[in-house]
């Protein structure tokens, strides 16, 4: 029996209940209404609406369901209840009676919903918080075992300069410490309490709603009643920061899916980690990261999917918003467990030093330096780069690099190349070049390492 049967002559259609009922994914929340339902009874009891005695009653019969739930999360698919605040109810009442029918005094299912919802966001963000940590940590472990090994660096996908290998791991991570602040601003921003705010127009009970929301571990109380039932940026926000998120997993993978090819062959994956083909024997597949790209599309679908489910809503209610659950929940798993899974498997990845060293000298990388050396000659960067851009066509005429070229081929290019060219042309001696903040050069990626360690125990 549905608990707004009253005011209706028939039964509902069968098909209507399968298509309305919300308790197949909202048990999820069963934790968060059993905790929001204990601190609205305290609050039932302080306005003198239900005794001390029937508090204690609720409370206890409440601690139990929690444990039992507890120990059984699916508990609550035994039964056929529309949802998984019926479900609370419903339990309450078969152990009490009528005690458990006062516990709904003043409050709807919406701002019910609203802040379960809520609890469940802020307590699962945290754990994806936490594994967030665990993925820079296993960053930060590659990039100091990559010390100073080098790899080719792209744009276009072409062969650009040279970087350390730990320089294209601390690009990750400051992507992902700016996926840390973006979700401590969403968690900062949805810690408000709708509860006390009724269905739409806020509670007919004398309820001291700043106190319930401390009690329920809220940093405030929401302002407005109707906003408060009916607002899901959290939803968004947080699917926003795991969509972002998300994303530089997704590039990550992209690159070491590349990196791992035959054509490349700068990491290495451990067999640990790699799959291999039913049919050709020789293939060893980077199955793991390319999931975690495949995964990312799901996770952006859920947001796209999320915006469009509010973006034409009334307020304040509707029930559009049942909705929100269930991409929002298997989005924040995805998040979570890619996270994880990041962290898993770096610690398997090993880079080719030799064969990631040798394509770093390759391409023509060193233009630019010798661009650079010019200058340092005097002629200004623009006729410099005129100058190497052909010297590299004459090199690769001759399929040669550019420091296998005699100073008299050089000096046909210009007369203020010397012996001192070659030394220029080293891939070290580039590296060292690049040593501004945020560049290449070894000792600026160690400082950068350093600067990243320390941040990472300040959060
Ligand atoms: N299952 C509903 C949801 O997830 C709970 C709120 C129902 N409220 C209502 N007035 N029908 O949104």
């Amino acid at each position: 029996m549905a608990m707004w049967g009253g005011r209706f002559q028939e039964a509902t259609l069968a098909e209507f209940r399968d298509f309305n009922d919300s308790l197949s994914f909202d048990y999820l929340l069963a934790q968060q209404d059993i905790q929001a339902s204990r601190a609205w009874a305290q609050q039932l009891a302080q306005a003198g609406i239900i005794t001390q005695s029937e508090v204690d009653q609720l409370d206890s019969a409440l601690a139990d369901l929690a444990v039992a739930i507890d120990t059984d999360p699916k508990l609550p698919l035994q039964t056929s209840e529309e949802d998984i605040h019926s479900w609370v109810e419903a339990q309450l009442t078969a152990k009490l009676g009528a005690v458990a029918k006062k516990l709904h005094t003043g409050r709807s299912r919406n701002d019910l919903v609203a802040t379960d919802l809520r609890l469940w966001s802020k307590l699962n963000a945290q754990t994806v918080r936490q594994s967030l940590l665990g993925a820079i940590a296993a960053l930060l472990s590659f990039a100091e075992r990559a010390g100073t090994d080098v790899m080719p660096g792209y744009t276009h996908l072409q062969r650009a300069q040279p970087v350390l290998v730990a320089h294209w791991a601390l690009a990750y991570v400051e992507m992902f410490k700016r996926d840390v602040s973006r979700l401590d601003d969403a968690l900062a921003r949805m810690d408000v309490c709708p509860l006390g705010c009724g269905a739409l127009a806020g509670t007919g009970v004398a309820v001291d709603r700043v106190a319930l929301a401390q009690s329920l571990g809220f940093a405030s109380a929401a302002l407005n009643s109707l906003d408060a039932v009916s607002d899901r940026d959290y939803v968004v926000e947080l699917s926003a920061a795991a969509s972002i998120c998300m994303t530089h997993l997704s590039r990550l993978s992209e690159d070491v899916i590349f990196f791992c090819s035959g054509e490349a062959g700068f990491f290495k994956l451990g067999d640990a980690i790699s799959s291999g083909s039913s049919l050709m024997p020789q293939k060893k597949n980077p199955d793991v990261f390319e999931l975690l790209r495949g995964k990312t599309g799901r996770v952006l679908g859920h947001l796209v999917a999320i915006l469009h489910v509010l973006k034409g809503l009334p307020l304040a209610y509707n029930k559009d918003m049942q909705e929100d659950k269930q991409g929002f929940f298997d989005l924040m798993q995805t998040w979570q467990q890619s996270l994880l899974v990041l962290a898993t498997v770096l610690p398997h990845l090993s880079v080719n030093v030799q064969q990631c060293r040798q394509a770093a000298e390759l391409g023509y990388s060193n233009a630019t330096d010798l661009a650079d050396y010019l200058v340092s000659k005097g002629m200004p960067f623009r006729d410099a780069h005129e100058v190497v851009g052909e010297l590299v066509v004459y090199a690769a005429k001759q399929q040669q690099a550019l420091e296998a070229l005699t100073l008299d081929e050089f000096t046909q290019f210009s007369s203020l190349i010397s012996e001192d060219v070659y030394p220029a042309l080293q891939l070290d001696a580039g590296l060292l070049k690049r040593a501004a903040l945020g560049g290449t050069a070894p000792q600026q990626v160690l400082s950068a390492l350093q600067q990243a360690k320390q941040w990472f125990e300040s959060v």
